[in-house]
């Protein structure tokens, strides 16, 4: 599947409309330069994306150096729920290095304290300690050592399974990927660890079974057994495709992991802050998780993470043995509380919910005209288009897929490369504050974008 899109610029119709210009072939020759550096000098795997040199970034908006300008469907990858360049998040950062703060390991400081008892108070009951790191990846390192350090004291140094789920992605580093469920993501670990287990997602399309017996019958046929297993994580929703899991079965497996003395682990990396119309993901499942995971838009600009969880586990470690350089950075802290108040303030899981029933339905229109389309996905803004080859079984589309993001692109609406199962899904997240007008705009593009896709690849698909 390793597609990427080409740097040498092609001409394309010039757009202009009040949120999107395309003045210049794509890439912006100006930008080749810059593009070509970059190839030279990281790794392949940094390639893949659009090559949209992003030159400044505001709101649902971003700027080429050439002065093109895209509607943003991507938040960056789910960064920016509060949008790029919040003015809160800006003035936050610069007087938090105006104050000459800006590193202070664990040692405390100002603004790590006062974010912490933001975020902690906004928690649920029960769920009001918190970690700061920097990585999502890192974030879930600490939540599987947690399951492990928790396991090994209710239960013996046998009970250290952790139950993740089939095509779930929970960051790059050895243990987040071991507990995600994308076999080739794990071709290079030699020696898996016998601990991880995984059990298909219920999203309902790939896997048809969603019931919670279906989970048992599974852990049963991998030879699992309860009492063995210290934690079950899960993405809130499913990275790769926006799925959520029946409300039910959450419950269920809330019950289930409360038989079993195992730690339930909501992975809220992508669906914290708002993204999808609640503030956090766990909500529309009426559960609270025993820890939970979280990143990306929980600053609206710069890295931090985080775990947050039950007091009694997160206070396992002793004092000096969990720790990160860059933990609770302050500036960093500063940004994540800017935005906080953002997501706060402006209601925006109120506004991610109302916008994206806009989305989700106008989505479900296009499946229904479109064959292509096998399945949508999604809950707030944030969303997933499955597509799939016609007259097969569900077989994953990824050319198209690829083709509709290039199309977009093409016409001022970015998006980043298809994600997911096979490779093939669209994946639609722009940042919560993007206005009324402007989602339509790009709605009527994407429509058309997607129209013209499908209809040459059935032009293709008829001439061969
Ligand atoms: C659900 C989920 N967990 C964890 C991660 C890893 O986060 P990071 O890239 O910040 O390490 C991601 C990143 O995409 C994610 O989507």
């Amino acid at each position: 599947m390793a597609r990427e899109f080409s740097i040498t610029p092609k001409s394309v119709p010039p757009v202009s409309s009040e949120y999107r210009k395309i003045a210049t072939p794509l890439p912006a020759p100006e930008t080749v330069p810059l593009l070509e550096s970059l190839h030279h000098t990281e790794l392949r795997a940094m390639q893949g994306q659009p090559p949209v040199v992003w030159h400044r970034a505001e709101g649902f908006q971003v700027y080429d150096p050439a002065g093109n300008c895209w509607i943003d469907w991507s938040s960056g990858v789910l960064i920016t729920n509060a949008g790029h360049s919040h003015p809160d998040v800006i003035k936050a950062i610069k007087e938090q290095t105006a104050s000459h703060m800006i590193a202070s390991y664990m040692f405390p400081n100002a603004a790590r304290a006062r974010f912490a008892a933001r975020f902690s108070e906004l928690l649920p009951e029960g769920h009001k300690k918190v970690f700061l790191l920097s990585t999502g990846s890192e974030a879930v390192e600490c939540a599987i050592k947690l399951c492990r350090t928790h396991g090994i004291k209710v239960g013996g140094r046998k009970k250290n399974i952790i139950v993740s789920f089939e095509k779930a992605f929970h960051g790059r580093t050895l243990g987040s990927q071991q507990a995600g469920g994308i076999p080739a993501l794990k071709e290079w670990i030699v020696n898996l660890d016998a601990g991880f287990v995984q059990v298909p997602f219920p999203d309902g399309f790939r896997t048809t079974d969603t019931s919670f017996d279906f989970f048992l019958k599974c852990l049963t046929d991998l030879g699992v057994s309860g009492p063995n297993v210290c934690g079950v994580i899960l993405e809130t929703y499913q990275g790769g495709s926006a799925a959520f899991a029946p409300v039910e079965y959450m419950q269920q497996l809330r019950k289930w992991c409360d038989g079993h003395k195992a730690l339930l682990v909501c992975d809220e990396v992508q669906a914290g802050f708002g993204r999808t119309g609640a503030m956090w993901g766990f909500e529309h499942y009426g559960i609270v998780p025993d820890l939970s995971t979280w990143g990306k838009g929980i600053s609206s600009s710069l890295p931090i993470a985080a775990v947050a969880g039950r007091a009694d586990v997160m206070d396992l470690h002793p004092p000096g043995s969990m720790s990160s350089t860059h933990s609770g950075n302050p500036v960093c802290c500063a940004a994540a509380l800017a935005s906080l108040e953002v997501v706060v303030r402006e209601n925006l899981p109120a506004q991610a919910a109302r916008k994206g029933a806009v989305l989700l339905s106008r989505l479900k229109a296009m499946m229904a005209k479109h064959p292509e389309i096998g399945c949508v996905d999604g809950k707030g803004m944030v969303a997933g288009i499955a597509c799939v080859k016609p007259g097969t079984n569900r077989e994953p589309h990824p050319d198209l897929a690829w083709d509709v993001v290039e199309r977009c692109w093409h016409k001022g609406l970015l998006m980043f490369m298809p994600v997911g199962f096979g490779g093939a899904t669209v994946k639609i997240c722009p940042p919560i504050v993007i206005s009324d007008e402007a989602l339509e705009e790009s709605l009527q593009v994407f429509e058309q974008a997607f129209a013209e896709v499908a209809a040459e690849h059935k032009l293709e698909a008829t001439a061969r």
